[in-house]
């Protein structure tokens, strides 16, 4: 069947959806790109702020109206709003015709198959959800063995000679055990379960032998990686995922008895068996239990990048309690602290949540405070948004009148802009690898600028609103986006790691030339 798959969220739903892709491709199925020439629309949800969830209800209203004149459509929920919204999706949405949660995904050819035959196959045969009483298993285990066959199952053809091809996801940890208060992913995604370091070694190989460059690990709170040996095994005996060992586990030292792959064992295992890598990355890092065994395996292994996305959420110790983080914000400078020490030139990005429950404009500063304190690259500002089914949504008011939220999320943004400008400034002079993704032609708006290239419409006189400029903008170790005057050449250079001298800067953005062009 034709069938158009669209992603909202993050990077874990982008690695599903691949996942999702591959398995159906290997099915026969096809995938177009636009919703108007398939059969099977799919949408691949996140529920983690309401509005991601406003954007899919929008294109359910869509593809509803196509149903009802008629057409023979096949629309499916998958991810995280499925399995948060369950059967009252259906309820709401006639037009939904199978739901699928992210911890099901293995089964949706199967769903498809069902809702193909719609009038034959009932509406449980239709769904599957973890919280759902159509899993197919009782344990926990059984269901992970079989994702995980998902994850198994990639397919591994030679990749385009492209930026986004070159660049690929690898999970290593699925769920989350911490549930902050606010969150919704410990709900929809369930129980922090850890894959076998064979399993996630020899993937990343292979996605190396077919051409990729650079690989990013997922995990919710990537450092508690735990894996210990001997203790989770298939039928056939092979290392199965198996449940996070819980945050008692890190107040302690390991049992000296068992054989244990740590997170940092893991980056050291990747980057040792896979030297063709030529970056390593991983994101989300939890503020706890950063030990510094992970920064030293950074700092001794040049082809893992010095980078790290480690949301603070607040600068406030009362809001941190509240959100249930489990750390204060001294701890979490302490951890900075180390970061910059071990690795001078670690680049370091976070999220804020503004208006979290009970926020006063005390807690807020506190939350500029921390933002003025710590070097950070960038970091995403959310305003709090209550999500069913959390702690947060059940137990505290939502309190804080939106156009206040609305006004530290800008207070905030302006403030980080000019940390991000300090930042991006200390670059500048220095000579940096950079991966190059894209070419962007844009306004020049004071005339050529910086060597770069200016180009006149259509040969007209380069009217300054008429000034073009061809840039190839790629990405540093660091994870800073650098802009650089497009050779002719560009689209050739595209999915490649080049040399750039950085020349200026901006609070976002790196400016750089070719230094041998
Ligand atoms: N409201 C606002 N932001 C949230 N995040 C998670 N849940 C919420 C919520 N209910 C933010 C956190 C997290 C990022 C992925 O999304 O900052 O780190
Ligand atoms: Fe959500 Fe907290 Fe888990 Fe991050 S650590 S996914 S914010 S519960």
């Amino acid at each position: 069947m034709r069938v158009y798959l669209e992603t909202f969220g993050c990077q874990m739903n982008e690695l599903d959806s691949e996942l999702v892709r591959g398995q159906l491709l290997s099915l026969g199925h096809e995938f177009v790109p636009h919703p108007d020439e398939a059969q099977v629309v799919l949408f691949n949800t996140c529920s983690v702020r309401e509005h991601a969830e406003q954007k899919v209800y929008s294109r359910l209203g869509l593809a509803g109206v196509r149903k009802k004149q008629g057409e023979q459509l096949i629309v499916g929920v998958i991810g995280c709003m499925a399995e948060r919204d369950g059967v009252d999706l259906f309820k709401r949405y006639p037009q939904v015709d199978l739901m699928c949660g992210p911890g099901e995904l293995d089964r949706l050819p199967l769903l498809i198959d069902n809702a193909a035959r719609a009038d034959a196959a009932d509406r449980s045969e239709r769904v599957a959800l973890a919280g759902n009483k159509s899993r197919r298993s009782a344990t926990l285990q059984a269901a992970e063995d079989n994702l995980e066959l998902l994850d198994l199952s990639r397919a591994f053809e030679p990749v385009a000679n492209d930026a986004k091809s070159r660049s690929a996801y690898v999970r290593i940890t699925r769920g989350c055990n911490k549930f902050c208060t606010y969150c919704v992913v410990p709900h929809t995604r369930g129980a922090e379960v850890h894959r076998p370091p064979s399993h996630i070694v020899d993937e990343c190989k292979r996605l190396v032998d077919a051409g990729v460059l650079e690989i990013t690990l997922l995990g919710q709170t990537i450092n508690h990686y735990r894996y210990t040996h001997g203790t989770a095994l298939t039928v056939d005996g092979h290392e199965a995922p198996q449940v996070g060992p819980g945050l008692a586990a890190f107040r302690k030292p390991p049992d000296p008895g068992a054989r244990t792959t740590t997170f940092a064992d893991l980056l050291h295992r990747i980057h040792e068996e896979v030297p063709a890598l030529q970056r390593l990355r991983f994101v989300t890092s939890y503020p706890r239990d950063f030990g510094d065994d992970i920064l030293q395996v950074m700092r001794d292994s040049p082809r893992i990048c010095h980078y790290l996305h480690v949301p603070a959420q607040s600068g406030s110790d009362r809001m941190l309690k509240a959100m249930n983080r489990g750390y204060t914000v001294s701890e979490y400078l302490e951890f900075i602290d180390r970061v910059t020490t071990t690795l001078p030139d670690c680049t370091i990005g976070g999220d804020i949540i503004v208006g979290f429950c009970g926020e006063t404009d005390e807690d807020f500063e506190q939350t500029c405070e921390l933002v003025r304190r710590v070097p950070y690259k960038n970091n995403f500002i959310f305003k709090y948004s209550p999500r069913p089914g959390t702690v947060a949504f059940d137990r505290l008011a939502d309190d804080v009148p939106d156009e206040v939220k609305r006004a530290r999320n800008n207070a905030l943004l302006a403030l980080q802009n000019t940390v991000s400008a300090r930042v991006h400034e200390r670059w500048v002079g220095r000579t940096v690898p950079v991966f190059l993704e894209d070419i962007r032609e844009r306004a020049a708006p004071t005339g050529p600028a910086n060597g770069h290239v200016a180009l006149s419409v259509a040969g007209r006189a380069p009217a300054a609103a008429t000034l073009r400029i061809r840039q190839v903008i790629g990405r540093t170790p660091g994870d800073l986006i650098v802009a650089l005057p497009a050779p002719e050449n560009a689209e050739t250079m595209l999915g490649t790691i080049q040399s750039a001298r950085i020349i200026g800067s901006k609070p976002l953005l790196l400016d750089g030339v070719f230094p041998t062009i």
